[in-house]
């Protein structure tokens, strides 16, 4: 249970409820981020992010680099791709169309593979001909959308990409998967994972972390050009990361000791249990509450179950209630959901945040509360179901 101040309880699809020892970690006192007791920590940190991305593979590379989440797309786009390079993003929504935007930003050629309709995704054969058609550099895919709920394959896209365009690199931008969703690094040959602090590994916003892979370092390494960026460049932040995991102070930019002592309880916590436990309750608390919402009558915006996420849901609106009169009665029972932000049906449906300690704490009832304040807000707002 939570010792915090009484407060709406924020179940939108991050920033996320946070933990009382992750916040407290933030109040630790002011420590040189070159002393040997933050040094330790953040070696430790680095090391965690191993096991949570399930790699052991030694030529992997995690880096935690202060920024949004938006900061792995840069450093993905910045150092990976040359200017001119082909790449082929896979948009599930807002947030796909924002990595295949970053890219143009740096001088990528960017052909943008989206599905049908809202709600769906890129199907295998359609990606297969574009890969038959063009060599790519660089295949991108947003796992989870977190404009439509709508869940990505991994394996299945990396075996894809590995039969047909062997050299093409694969990235996940999982920022609203990581710690949720099941990612297997290495056994899904993935090249790069980009992630965020705020959302299922349930740390504050203001961390950039992601992992890539061997074969994208040397990708890096191979470039005819020096990248188009300075903050972002894997020239200034590879020695770092290294030589703090190896517990040896390094500068390149100050990082904030505080966010890196919550990230390090965060992942300690998520670590003190089997992942697959942890994916395994994402997965239940999920299913229970899309049979909710089936059960009120309402659709999702990721049309096919399997194609919905874990860590959120995106549910369409009755017709006759409009989310600005659903959302504040939600708020007056003291549960914050988020509006749509997909431009073709954002006033038309709602996204409901279930990730961390919202699901893993079941004494925290935050579920429940939420189901309830929308059953309750819609019979308000005049709905039967
Ligand atoms: C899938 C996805 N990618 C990227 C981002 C951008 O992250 P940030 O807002 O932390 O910059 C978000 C933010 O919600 C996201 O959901």
């Amino acid at each position: 249970m939570s010792s915090q101040p009484e407060h709406p309880t924020l179940l939108i699809p991050g920033p996320i409820e946070f933990d009382d020892d992750v916040l407290q970690s933030m109040s630790h006192y002011s420590e040189s981020h070159v002393g040997p007791g933050f040094v330790a920590t953040f070696g430790d940190t680095i090391s965690m992010l191993r096991k949570l991305f399930q790699t052991t593979d030694p030529s992997a590379q995690p880096f935690v680099i202060s920024g949004s989440g938006t900061l792995g797309w840069d450093i993905v786009a910045a150092n990976l791709v040359e200017a001119g390079e082909d790449v082929l993003v896979l948009s599930t929504g807002y947030f796909g169309d924002g990595f295949a935007d970053c890219f143009e930003a740096y001088g990528a050629k960017v052909t943008k593979l989206t599905p049908d309709a809202v709600g769906g995704r890129p199907q295998l054969p359609q990606i297969e001909e574009a890969l038959k058609a063009k060599k790519y550099k660089m295949v991108t895919v947003t796992h989870v959308d977190t404009s439509t709920g709508v869940l990505s394959e991994l394996k299945n896209l990396s075996e894809l990409v590995k039969r047909v365009s062997p050299e093409t690199l694969l990235v996940v931008d999982g920022v609203c998967s990581v710690a949720c969703e099941e990612i297997q690094f290495d056994a899904w040959k993935l090249d790069g994972v980009v992630t965020a602090s705020q959302k299922a590994i349930g740390c504050p916003a203001g961390l950039s972390i992601s992992m890539f892979s061997g074969k994208a370092i040397e990708a890096y390494k191979a470039r005819k050009t020096p990248p188009a960026t300075y903050f972002a460049s894997f020239k200034n932040w590879m020695p770092i990361m290294q030589n703090y995991e190896a517990k040896k102070p390094s500068y390149f930019a100050t990082p904030s000791p505080q966010l890196i002592h919550a990230l390090h309880t965060a992942l300690t916590q998520i670590l003190a249990k089997p992942l697959s436990e942890r994916f395994s309750t994402h997965r239940e608390a999920s299913d229970r509450i899309k049979k909710a919402v089936a059960d009120l009558g309402l659709k999702q915006v990721a049309s096919k179950p399997e194609d919905q996420a874990h860590g959120m849901t995106a549910i369409y609106l009755p017709e006759s209630v409009k989310a600005t009169d659903l959302l504040p009665k939600l708020a007056k029972a003291g549960v914050v959901w988020a509006g749509g932000i997909h431009k073709e049906i954002a006033p038309k449906y709602v996204r409901f945040g279930h990730m961390g300690v919202s699901v893993t704490d079941p004494a925290r009832k935050d579920i429940e509360k939420a189901l309830n304040a929308l059953s309750n807000g819609l019979t308000e707002c005049g709905y039967k179901a």
